[in-house]
């Protein structure tokens, strides 16, 4: 099997071979780094192998928060806390009794936390600074929690790999007593603090809320069929098409469903109101029915509506389900009907199931037209394609740009130069008519000058005024659970208009813990997947690019998705100017947006953000001293991304960041090697080298001598768990009977590329002699994997 795979590889050596095997997990990661870059060879010059290494670590424990999930923060932080109990730290009773104190604080106030986010809502503002203050806290323990927790692991580490000097001096009596102390007094100063914000909570009267008050979204307007098509710019293709389809007479089924889907504010009812008005369409069907269905799908309320919608009158109340579902059939039994389902949400197929049942007993041809904003949603209730509805172009966009801010019969736009600055402000509004006409209500009877203002200024417009298209589409995020809330909120850090690899996005979640499995054996990458995936249902991102078997590979996020990603983010999320220097002491994640031209000014922009977590920087060129000192300045990073910075070198100060998960280097061609430092970051998780050419080795152990830099250091490192990709593999210096990865029962993911993957354009002639022949089958035997 493996011979034939290996000659698959060389015959499309352009194509990487990808092999994927599903096995338990645990990992030692402090020889791993070492050993993995030992691929790198320093003889050849051309293209040296390079590794790309993705290991899950079982923690995925601490947690972030942007809107409305600092309840559920505070609950992994109690999990956190009670989990110390059974960690091996030696801790002194003194400081254990602290952390029992702080427990109990925690857990008294997270008791209060549904009731105070909901004050929150409703812009009450000195419970938002309460808030502030909490979330503040509880990310110091959170950062305490990790530190136990790394420390667990590196004593773990230290016994496994049974090195004795170092752990009879790790282990001595004044090292712990050092480490117990200095713990101690972190753990009471946070005490402290987090007793002071219990105490105060009592000025707010806050009671003690039910769990599921969390999830209560805010009711929306009933929405109905009425419709004046004169107001309506552009859909006229979307109708016919659905017209046509229920028009038509060729039907296996008696009900068939077409849901009509896109994000908020895009259309949909309407259409669904032009649809359900058509002359043609009352013709044909017996009975139109039209249901606002909105958040709660209780099947009893439904049936209410459409026996409402289908006799003129609400049934008595109270009436026994019974009643309800024998006088629903009676009326729509056997008739031709269409039945609208306005602003449908609910994704659970079994709810669906049970309605769908009861308006099984239409006559042939009858229909279901479903709006929604959610991908899911279509898939459990379609009988047909889906209808996708698409943006206004850009000429329909400004017509409606016009309807809304001129008056009837004006001509002031005509010719005007509001036709260009319209058009820019069209270009921002993406399609959405909902934005449009929000943009449009403001720029009504306003100057020329005031329109440039309003461009200027659009996302503000866009995302601040209560009435435009933010309230609408915030109601998606409303609908998400807190899990899914942090992961939308840490997009607000893509860029806008870039296409963002999914597996990138997994691993940036995974870094700062937000990924929960909800049992030991679930995979980080797979559990990030489905959060992913529901995303991607639920119309917050858009597919780029997939591959040949269908699965997502990158994706883009729609502007007004971006924007309201900003707008939830909350304080700890700063898109960072060098000129503004916005960074504040609650920042914990931040993104430069500039150019790296003036690359010193990134110091003084976060001088006060101490405690940040993320740091993404722009490709640019970033001076060698600013590197340093942001490695050696901000001790709680998660991710760190300096790919495409042009840096030279890793400062040694790197081994210090020991909550770093991601550490992404891509593209710095002139760095040269990696300092040994980076062996003791026992959490990372991801370390990103493609397209760095220049880089020799990891020369960490000198003293190690002849055997460093060759394949045989993988021997001992059964451990391993994760994704190996090694590429330009053509490079590697075979071993004749060696086997290096064969007992790594934990690897799950195996990509070797033959050639170099950055230049799959380079077609540089394959010398075919027999000792090369000989060479690459020693190097695939070598590289053969653990069997299933
Ligand atoms: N083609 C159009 N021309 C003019 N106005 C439009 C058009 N389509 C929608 N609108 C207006 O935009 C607003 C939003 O439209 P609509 O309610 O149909 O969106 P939706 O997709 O159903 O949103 P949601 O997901 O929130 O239910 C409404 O005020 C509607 O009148
Ligand atoms: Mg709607």
């Amino acid at each position: 099997m493996w011979h034939i795979l290996h000659h698959k590889l060389k015959d499309f050596y352009h194509s990487d071979l990808e092999l994927t095997q599903t096995l338990p997990c645990q990992v030692s990661s402090i020889t791993f780094f070492q050993s993995h870059l030992k691929f790198l060879k320093k003889k050849e010059k051309k293209r040296k192998p390079t590794i790309e290494i993705s290991v899950s670590c079982c923690e995925g424990r601490n947690l972030e928060m942007a809107e409305g999930f600092l309840f559920n923060f505070a609950e992994r932080i109690l999990v956190g806390l009670a989990s110390l109990a059974h960690q091996e730290l030696g801790l002194p009773w003194r400081v254990k009794a602290e952390i029992t104190k702080l427990k109990d604080t925690c857990s008294l106030i997270k008791g209060v936390l549904r009731d105070a986010e909901e004050k929150q809502r409703n812009h009450n503002h000195e419970v938002t600074v309460w808030l502030g203050q909490l979330k503040d806290v509880l990310y110091d323990v959170d950062d305490l929690l990790d530190d136990f927790s790394t420390e667990a692991l590196r004593r773990q580490i230290l016994r496994r790999n049974e090195m004795v000097k170092k752990v009879r001096v790790f282990f001595s009596k004044s090292n712990q007593l050092a480490y117990s102390l200095k713990m101690g007094h972190r753990v009471s100063a946070i005490r402290k603090r987090l007793d002071k914000i219990a105490a105060d909570r009592t000025k707010f009267h806050f009671t003690d809320s039910p769990v599921e008050s969390l999830l209560e979204v805010k009711e929306r307007d009933q929405t109905y069929s009425f419709v004046r098509e004169e107001e309506i710019i552009g859909r006229d293709d979307d109708k016919k098409k659905i017209v046509k389809l229920l028009l038509q007479s060729e039907l296996e089924e008696n009900v068939s469903v077409v849901p009509i889907i896109g994000i908020g504010g895009l259309g949909k009812t309407t259409l669904a109101k032009m649809v359900f008005n058509d002359k043609n369409v009352g013709e044909h069907f017996q009975l139109k029915l039209w249901v606002c269905v909105s958040e709660k799908f209780e099947l009893k309320l439904i049936v209410e509506k459409i026996i409402e919608a289908a006799t003129g009158s609400k049934p008595e109340r109270d009436l026994q389900m019974e009643t309800l579902q024998n006088i629903l059939r009676d009326n729509i039994n056997g008739k031709k009907y269409l039945l609208v389902l306005d602003d449908v949400w609910n994704e659970v197929r079994e709810k669906w199931l049970n309605l769908r049942n009861l308006l099984l007993g239409g006559a042939r041809g009858s229909w279901i037209v479903i709006t929604t904003r959610s991908g899911l949603v279509a898939e459990i209730t379609s009988t047909v394609l889906p209808h996708e509805l698409e943006g206004l172009s850009k000429s329909q966009s400004w017509s409606l740009l016009k309807q809304m801010a001129f008056k009837e019969q004006s001509h002031e736009s005509n010719g005007s130069h509001f036709e260009a600055i319209g058009m820019e402000i069209v270009e921002k509004c993406k399609g959405v008519p909902l934005a449009l006409r929000a943009i449009g209500s403001v720029l009504f009877t306003r100057t020329e000058a005031e329109w440039v203002k309003v461009k200027n200024n659009i996302v503000k417009y866009i995302t601040q005024q209560e009435s435009g298209i933010m309230p609408v589409l915030k109601l998606s995020y409303d609908h998400l659970p807190p899990h899914l809330r942090q992961c939308f909120a840490y997009c607000s850090l893509i860029l806008k208009d870039t296409e963002f690899w999914v597996e990138d996005l997994i691993m940036y979640w995974m870094a700062q813990g937000f990924i929960q499995p909800l049992s030991g054996d679930q995979d980080l990458e797979d559990v990030g997947h489905e959060y992913f995936m529901d995303l991607l249902w639920k119309s917050f991102f858009q597919v780029a690019e997939e591959d040949d078997s269908g699965n997502v590979k990158r994706f883009t996020m729609h502007d007004l998705m971006h924007d309201l990603a900003c707008s939830v983010a909350g304080t700890e999320y700063c898109i960072a100017s060098l000129e503004a220097e916005n960074a504040d002491e609650r920042t914990r994640h931040v993104l430069f947006e500039d150019e790296l031209d003036a690359s010193w000014k990134i110091l003084s922009t976060l001088h006060k953000a101490k405690k940040l977590r993320t740091i993404f920087l722009p490709d640019g060129s970033l001076n060698q001293s600013i590197c340093n000192a942001l490695i050696s300045n901000f001790r709680y990073l998660r991710s760190l991304n300096l790919s495409f910075s042009g840096i030279e070198r890793l400062p040694h100060s790197i081994g210090k960041l020991k909550h770093l998960r991601g550490l992404y280097l891509i593209g710095n061609e002139n760095l040269k090697k990696l300092p040994s430092s980076l062996c003791r970051l026992q959490n990372l998780q991801t370390l990103r080298l493609s397209g760095c050419s220049d880089l020799e080795n990891c020369r960490g152990n000198k003293k190690r001598g002849k055997g460093v830099g060759e394949l045989r250091e993988l021997n001992g490192l059964n451990n391993l768990k994760g994704k190996i990709r090694i590429s330009s593999l053509k490079n590697a210096i075979p071993e004749p009977g060696s086997s290096y990865l064969k007992e790594k029962l934990n690897l799950k993911h195996l990509k070797l590329s033959w050639r170099n993957e950055e230049n799959d354009d380079d077609d540089e002639e394959e010398e075919e002699d027999d000792a090369s022949n000989e060479k690459s089958e020693l190097v695939f035997e070598g590289l053969e994997p653990h069997q299933i």
